[in-house]
């Protein structure tokens, strides 16, 4: 007799009805968010640093925990507003732990200790990775539901700071298959916009600039690293480098628009392809784009356009840092359980797995 097929969907499906509130400040957007069963958003409030920074070039810590200090609570109250709830009416309160900047986290951190100590409200701390991932799960209330992501799923984890294949298998449960040996993706796009004279922050300052350009104009290096799940962008970087200086030395105007196409080009192909390799080496049943850069339209369209894979990207407000993510990873780790104390530190360095 045929053994019955274990249905994961099932089992979420038997998980406790609840109410999350959730909080971002890992790095340069402050954010809040209330979702319901893991998946319904019914606010999501992020105020964003990007202006503050841009001066800089890049995310200023010590600027960034000032302004978290002088936005969160206006932020947290609209998140609830929005919502059209009291704090009384949510079950618990996710809190992003790390990774991060130290001074950010701890501004969210202190916020929801005192809500929890006020409120008696459980408080459980998420992984800004896992809240990425679980942006896959998370619908706007005001739309009809998607079906849900399916396991074995394998993720693709591309951010400022991050750029790994992770497989799950189940809720909560990761297995790291390869990341970034270098720069992460993001990163990338952030460097080679600086050196192309783009404005920070990078990825979206490319995208623009690329969108006249030819994306076959240069022939640009990309780093297989067969045999392995690990990417490599910092080749890519330097050959980018090096034709601006070529150009500059030939006295030549740098064509900033096919430079920005081909960069973006060989990124997404790269990681299109490892992607792909992987999904079918791990038999996964979807794949999940998450995290900033996957707000990138080349990186969509790509990904969209294959028919290997079922692929889930989320909608681009759910890709940026927010704390929608954060609200339905917390759910889960709520549904599963997970009640933290109120010593829990911030953990700038925080991996998520082991
Ligand atoms: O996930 P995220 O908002 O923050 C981190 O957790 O790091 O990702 C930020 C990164 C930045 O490097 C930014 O340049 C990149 O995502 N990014 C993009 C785009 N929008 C943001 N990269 C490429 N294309 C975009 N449209
Ligand atoms: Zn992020």
């Amino acid at each position: 007799m045929n053994q019955p097929e274990i249905n994961i969907i099932e089992v979420t499906s038997t998980l406790p009805p609840g109410r999350i509130l959730g909080v971002e400040t890992s790095c340069d957007e402050t954010a809040a968010a209330v979702i319901e069963d893991g998946r319904i958003l019914h606010s999501s409030v992020v105020a964003s640093q990007i202006d503050l920074h841009r001066q800089y070039g890049g995310v200023f810590p010590e600027v960034a925990s000032r302004q978290h200090i002088r936005t969160i609570y206006a932020v947290v109250d609209q998140a609830l507003q929005q919502a059209h709830l009291a704090l009384s009416d949510v079950d618990a309160i996710a809190v992003t732990r790390g990774p991060g900047l130290a001074g950010s986290l701890v501004v969210g951190l202190n916020l929801v200790k005192g809500m929890a100590i006020s409120s008696g409200l459980p408080l459980i701390g998420v992984n800004h990775l896992e809240g990425h991932i679980y942006s896959a799960w998370v619908y706007p209330a005001a739309e009809d539901r998607p079906p849900e992501p399916k396991f074995p799923l394998l993720a693709l984890l591309v951010s400022g700071g991050h750029s790994e294949l992770i497989l799950m298998t189940g809720h909560l449960t990761y297995k790291r298959l390869g990341g970034t040996l270098d720069d992460a993706a993001g990163e990338a796009f952030d460097k080679v916009a600086r050196l192309l004279g783009l404005p920070y922050p990078g990825g979206p300052s490319i995208e623009q600039a690329a969108e006249g350009g030819n994306p076959k104009a240069f022939a640009l290096p990309r780093a297989r690293l067969d045999g392995t799940w690990d990417f490599s962008f910092s080749g890519l970087k330097t050959a980018v480098l090096r034709q601006v200086r070529q150009l500059e030395n030939d006295a030549k105007t740098v064509p900033v628009a096919d430079l920005a196409a081909s960069f973006q080009a060989a990124v997404v192909d790269v990681l299109l392809n490892k992607t792909l390799k992987a999904a079918r080496h791990f038999k996964a049943s979807q794949i999940v784009v998450a995290g900033g850069v996957s707000a990138n339209i080349a990186l969509r369209t790509a990904f969209l356009a294959q028919t290997d894979f079922p692929v889930h990207i989320p909608r681009v407000s759910l890709c940026t840092d927010n704390a929608g993510m954060i609200a339905s990873a917390g759910y889960y780790r709520w549904a599963h359980g997970q009640r933290d104390t109120l010593d829990i530190d911030a953990m700038p360095t925080w991996p998520l797995y082991g």
